[in-house]
């Protein structure tokens, strides 16, 4: 059986240090570090994922706010809402929750924000420095699997990673961080994709897997190999009606057949999930600092 890799125990590692520092940079510069949340739209999953966001920054110390608009809003009205954000010297970090209503033109919407308040790391300017190995905003969930793996002993460098999935906010950029010549990556990467006519001959050669395809108990343990480390990005919701909700929420891997043969495994819930969270929470911080060092000079 394999180990967990137990994401709500690491997200709790790194959000106790991030209290610590917080508590140190608030009294040495008197600033409180501020997040804002844009929610577009009432998507119960984004709604859930949103409301964790304002709690974990209530923990940290914190200050945030949270934009509810309307999912009928224009493009012009959101671009608004973002550039006063830009402009609020309490802000230092803006999030738009993904995906947006149909109509909002998504990369428009990303461009405005001020990239040094990009703490999602999902600006062309975040994703550009990421490519090149310069020093930025990590995307938050890559940063946490990143965090995952280092934190369990399991260091990428020298491993074949491969990643399913090449979305913008967890394939690509995830795949870019682990080839990166530094620390906690250095690995050989893989990126397959729904273009392949067998993924299986793809997955089969990692020793590390990132599964972020966003569909439900998709990997099987008959894809994988023995040893094989694996890192479940997905979140879905599978009907199930024996539950009072009406639902469960499943990974993109098949945890019981996989779990029998991996080395180790991130479960869903209490995996990757947690992590997105706490890395918000570390650019949150790291954003009020570069602030505060802009604002001395
Ligand atoms: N929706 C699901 N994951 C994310 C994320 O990491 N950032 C944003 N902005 N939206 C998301």
């Amino acid at each position: 059986m394999a180990e967990i890799i137990d994401g709500k125990k690491i997200a709790e590692e790194i959000k106790l240090e991030i209290i610590q520092d917080t508590k140190v940079f608030k009294k040495t510069t008197g600033i409180t570090p501020g997040l804002a949340v844009i929610l577009v739209g009432g998507d119960p999953a984004s709604q859930s994922y949103v409301a964790s966001k304002g709690k974990a920054c209530e923990r940290m110390g914190f200050y945030s706010i949270t934009e509810k608009l309307p999912a009928d809003i224009s493009e012009s009205d959101l671009l608004a809402c973002i550039d006063s954000l830009n402009r609020d010297p309490k802000i230092h970090g803006i999030l738009v929750q993904l995906p947006l209503p149909k109509g909002l033109n998504e990369h428009r919407v990303i461009e405005t924000i001020d990239p040094n308040k990009d703490v999602d790391g999902i600006h062309p300017m975040s994703i550009g420095k990421l490519v090149i190995g310069l020093d930025t905003f990590k995307s938050c969930t890559p940063a946490g699997i990143q965090e995952m793996l280092v934190r369990t002993g399991n260091d990428p460098s020298g491993k074949h990673v491969v990643v399913v999935g090449r979305s913008n906010i967890v394939g690509k950029p995830v795949a870019n961080m682990l080839l990166q010549k530094q620390t906690g990556a250095n690995a050989v990467v893989t990126v397959a994709h729904t273009g392949a006519a067998d993924i299986s001959k793809f997955t089969k050669q990692a020793d590390i897997l990132i599964a972020a395809i966003g569909k439900p108990e998709a990997i099987t343990a008959s894809m994988v190999r023995e040893g094989v480390v694996v890192i479940d990005v997905g979140i879905n919701r599978v009907e199930d009606a024996s539950l009072p909700k009406g639902y469960r929420i499943v990974g993109d891997v098949h945890f019981e057949s996989v779990s029998k043969i991996a080395k180790a495994i991130s479960p869903v819930p209490g995996g990757v999930g947690l992590m997105t969270v706490a890395m918000l929470m570390k650019n949150t911080l790291r954003a009020a600092r570069l602030n505060a060092k802009r604002a001395e000079t």
